[in-house]
């Protein structure tokens, strides 16, 4: 069984797709992780991000691995570098490469074929498993992603103003929105979750009494 839940930064999805993986006792992929491995990647490299060829090379020689929820670049854990500013501010631009898309959707797919998953990204239900039994798109106002995402990074010990983190949230969806390749939008028969009044355990109950009836 292949559950795909979509959506934007600050959906809350991770959170969401996890504790549902956990739940129903099946493997959780994190694509959002494998795109931002291939940016650390691009910036391990030293390539410009806009330039195309150099970054789809950098994917293609990658080893990117996503196991037992631990995400590795040739080999070395990189959970906590995939998180940086730089990082986060690149994955977007790397994420429009057609070469990167390519491979990471193969890499998704051999994954699923491995048995039952929770699968979350921005295009998991639309491109890469059509044919998943459920499909989500979790979302929420702007306004409700960036406080969230604010105080997440707040509690890291960020500095950064809700107003920055609300613009940089922006932009973020708008290149994701907009680009060529599998941008995010639902899968015509996803079921769409507004979690702006929602908490994560309200999200997840609603996903499993769907999925569990
Ligand atoms: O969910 P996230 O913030 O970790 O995702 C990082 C970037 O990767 C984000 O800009 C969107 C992109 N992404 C994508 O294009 N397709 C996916 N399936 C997952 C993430």
């Amino acid at each position: 069984m292949i559950i795909t839940i979509d959506g934007p930064a600050g959906s809350g999805k991770s959170t969401v797709a996890k504790l549902l993986a956990e739940r129903l006792n099946v493997r959780f992929l994190d694509t959002g992780a494998m795109y931002r491995a291939v940016a650390l990647a691009v910036l391990q490299g030293g390539a410009e991000e806009s330039d195309a060829q150099a970054v789809g090379k950098i994917a293609g020689d990658a080893d990117i691995r996503f196991d037992d929820e631990t995400i590795t670049l040739n080999g070395n854990g990189v959970a906590a570098e995939i998180r940086t500013p730089e990082v986060t501010a690149i994955s977007s631009v790397v994420a429009a490469n057609t070469d990167v898309r390519t491979r990471l959707v193969e890499l998704q797919r051999a994954v699923g074929r491995q048995g039952s998953l929770v699968t979350e990204g921005r295009d998991q239900g639309s491109v890469v498993f059509p044919d998943a039994e459920f499909k989500f798109f979790v979302t929420a106002s702007v306004d409700a992603r960036a406080r969230r995402r604010h105080r997440e990074l707040i509690a890291g010990g960020s500095s950064l103003t809700l107003a920055t983190v609300r613009t940089q949230l922006q932009q973020r969806d708008a290149r994701d929105e907009n680009r060529q390749h599998a941008p995010m939008k639902p899968a015509t028969d996803a079921v769409i979750l507004d979690t702006s009044d929602m908490s994560i355990v309200q999200v997840v109950n609603a996903i499993t009494a769907m999925v569990e009836p």
